[in-house]
């Protein structure tokens, strides 16, 4: 990586403003946290500043709140934090302002405020240069540890490093190593599979990639475009119309390189798009009319699995079948177990594939699984990150 990281400055003494992602998922009704993943990734670089006797100031967001919602404070953020790392949290009941300054001075070496939800202020998300001046006169030093947040032209993300030394932090600095060094110097053969339901939020995505794979392997709803690009009768299942020529493109394409890609054979098909739906597996060229694809079936899965078998490196975005209803979930599950047990470099792209992955108690069997689900997507298209590039580089 081309940044400067936390390791690069000197921090002992000084007041560090660290942008996180706290954005965690919450329990409706309880506002329990229901995964802290996200918290426990940005450990390292707290316990780090910690030890290096920085005044640690952590802000980050949650939730897209329209002005002061308190549902959306980050005090049982602050309150996980403290536990996870042994010691008092202190929260600020603004991020800007007399409140904010008053507690950002008084902190003593080793200690942590963490500020509270940075969208309760309009002007984050407009990255409007005297909140972020505001956010930057609470500090000596800027780390952005948010890789999740990194692809958010936002105040705390990118604004801010105008105003102060900005550098990464440890996740940031291993998300970007980790998604860059199977871009760009991948073992082979190299496999992605791609999963989700439109293949409109992947056409960047699959056009930035196609060039650099040896294998592509397509699931999810998206793969129904291809399939009916390809001729199949696909019966009730959702297509894009509109994209069924870039889903002929790509495959002509990936013909051309002498890449892999593979379809599925058969599938998982329902009545309805219900968890409960009556359901049967069929080949790909048996679909019943009035019937849709939720998941991949078990000939595609053994397909799939002996390609990634042969793969040194593998890139996983999106579920291949819609993972949330019980049946229709074992295609997701199979390839996950795969990519498990597998030797070979296994990347996880965050949002909904990294939750299929900890559903299963398979996210530690894995090499790296992302802490960003759009942040990803916009890597893996091969885009700049704003919030990346607002560092100082090395
Ligand atoms: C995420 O969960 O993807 C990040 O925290 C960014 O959140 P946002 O999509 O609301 O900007």
């Amino acid at each position: 990586m081309n940044k400067k990281t936390v390791r690069d400055v000197d921090v002992t003494g000084k007041r560090v403003l660290v942008r996180v992602d706290f954005n965690v998922p919450q329990d409706k009704k309880t506002g329990e946290i229901t995964d802290d993943t996200r918290i426990r990734a940005a450990l390292p670089t707290i316990r780090y500043l910690i030890e290096h006797k920085a005044k640690v100031i952590l802000c980050s967001h949650l939730g897209r709140p329209k002005g002061v919602t308190p549902e959306l404070s980050l005090k049982p953020v602050a309150q996980r934090l403290s536990k996870l790392l042994g010691q008092p949290v202190q929260i600020a009941g603004d991020c800007v302002g007399p409140r904010a300054e008053g507690l950002a001075a008084a902190l003593q070496e080793g200690e942590v405020l963490l500020l509270e939800n940075l969208r309760f202020h309009e002007e984050e998300e407009k990255n409007d240069p005297g909140f972020a001046k505001a956010l930057a006169s609470l500090a000596d030093v800027y780390v952005n540890d948010a890789f999740g947040t990194a692809h958010r032209a936002h105040a705390s993300t990118a604004g801010v490093a105008k105003y102060l030394p900005a550098v990464a932090g440890f996740l940031m600095e291993k998300e970007l190593e980790y998604l860059g060094r199977a871009l760009a110097d991948p073992k082979r053969p190299f496999a992605m599979v791609v999963g989700g339901a439109k293949v409109s939020d992947k056409i960047t995505m699959l056009e930035n990639i196609l060039p650099k794979v040896d294998a592509l392997l397509i699931g999810g709803g998206m793969a129904n475009t291809f399939l009916k690009a390809q001729g199949y009768d696909v019966g009730k299942s959702k297509v894009e119309n509109e994209h069924l020529e870039f889903a002929a493109r790509l495959t002509a394409q990936a013909k051309e390189k002498g890449i892999d890609l593979l379809l599925p054979v058969d599938a998982v098909v329902a009545e309805k798009f219900e968890a409960e739906s009556p359901n049967k597996t069929v080949n790909v060229d048996e679909v019943p009319k009035d019937w849709q694809i939720l998941d991949i079936g078990p000939r595609t899965v053994k397909q799939f699995s002996e390609e990634l078998q042969k793969c040194r490196t593998v890139v996983w975005n999106g579920p291949v079948g819609v993972f949330e209803f019980p049946a229709f979930a074992r295609g997701t599950q199979a390839i996950a177990s795969v990519l498990a047990r597998i030797d070979a470099t296994t990347i996880i792209g965050g949002g909904d594939t990294a939750a299929a992955v900890e559903r299963q108690g398979l996210a530690d069997k894995m090499t790296h699984v992302s802490t960003g689900g759009g942040a990803s997507l916009e890597f893996l298209e091969g885009k700049t990150l704003p919030g990346v590039a607002a560092l100082l580089d090395r």
